[in-house]
């Protein structure tokens, strides 16, 4: 495990055991003062995990993605388990974008509490199959927990890292991604991986944070952190050249909203041929 790998699973380690702590007192009594309390918040933030287990569950939105209550799913997210919600920390809504079909294979990298895992579970099917794929503990042990409420069949969550995927070559019709991969340590792999366990013709759909390209590394770091998902975002450049290297086709990248100085969240789309 790299310096950035722990850095970045201490952060939503965290954030997760927030979510479950808060799950776990709405199991055993109401919120105090709040009807709807609010989750990790963590991505796209510079507030820790620590300071969102501090804030009043009513207190304000830190985050400049996710609100933590499925908001960037619309109707989508309906019946979905409360604490899926609430460890939502993404940034767009992948499973939307990747345009899922009955009996598909799925893969999430990065799936945190398994909001997009659960969802594409409904869009591929009792036919389909999707693996969630996570590095750090506590969110898997939310998203297995999640997983049994929605009781969904369908799921497999994995651990492991994004950059080393535990699966074969060519066995996923899709990949699938929400505000991970400007988390990851070495993106470069990342690419490779996710072009080595595609099947000829797999795609990928994926929401993730980039970058003016006139922007550099540190004119990023200074618009936050690393773990808050900003400093380590590539440029709109740097991915599609990146995917391209890593054999990818009809690469597109399309911002959807500004999250800090011109950073943006956006959709990012490819086919491996
Ligand atoms: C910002 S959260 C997003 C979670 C989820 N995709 C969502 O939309 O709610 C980032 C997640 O990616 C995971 N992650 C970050 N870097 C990773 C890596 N290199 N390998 C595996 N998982 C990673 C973290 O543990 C965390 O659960």
């Amino acid at each position: 495990m790299s310096d950035i790998h722990e850095l970045v699973r201490a952060r939503y380690a965290a954030a997760a055991r927030v979510v479950s702590e808060r799950a776990s007192a709405r199991a055993t009594g109401p919120a105090e003062g709040c009807d709807a309390p609010r989750g990790g918040k963590a991505c796209c933030s510079d507030n820790t995990a620590a300071d969102d287990a501090d804030r009043s569950c009513c207190g304000p939105s830190g985050g400049c993605c996710s609100d933590g209550e499925g908001s960037l799913y619309g109707g989508d997210a309906a019946g979905l388990p409360e604490a899926a919600l609430q460890a939502s920390l993404g940034c767009g809504n992948p499973v939307a974008v990747a345009e899922l079909q009955p009996g598909e294979t799925v893969l999430d990298l990065g799936s945190g509490g398994g909001i997009d895992v659960l969802l594409s579970a409904r869009r591929v099917g009792p036919s389909g199959k999707v693996y969630g794929l996570d590095m750090t503990g506590e969110m898997l042990d939310l998203a297995r927990r999640n997983q049994r409420t929605a009781g969904a069949d369908n799921v497999r969550f994995l651990k492991g890292y994004i950059e080393d995927v535990p699966l074969p070559d060519r066995s996923v019709d899709v990949i699938i991604s929400n505000c991970v991969i400007n988390l990851a340590a070495d993106k470069r792999r990342v690419f490779e991986e996710m072009h080595r366990v595609l099947r000829p013709g797999g795609r990928i759909g994926i929401t993730d944070i980039v970058a003016d390209d006139e922007l550099g590394p540190r004119e990023r770091a200074a618009r936050g952190s690393y773990t808050g998902c900003i400093a380590g975002a590539l440029s709109s450049s740097e991915y599609t050249r990146g995917l391209a290297a890593a054999g990818f086709e009809d690469v597109s990248i399309t911002r959807t909203h500004e999250v800090a100085d011109r950073m943006y969240s956006a959709v990012v789309r490819a086919r491996r041929p």
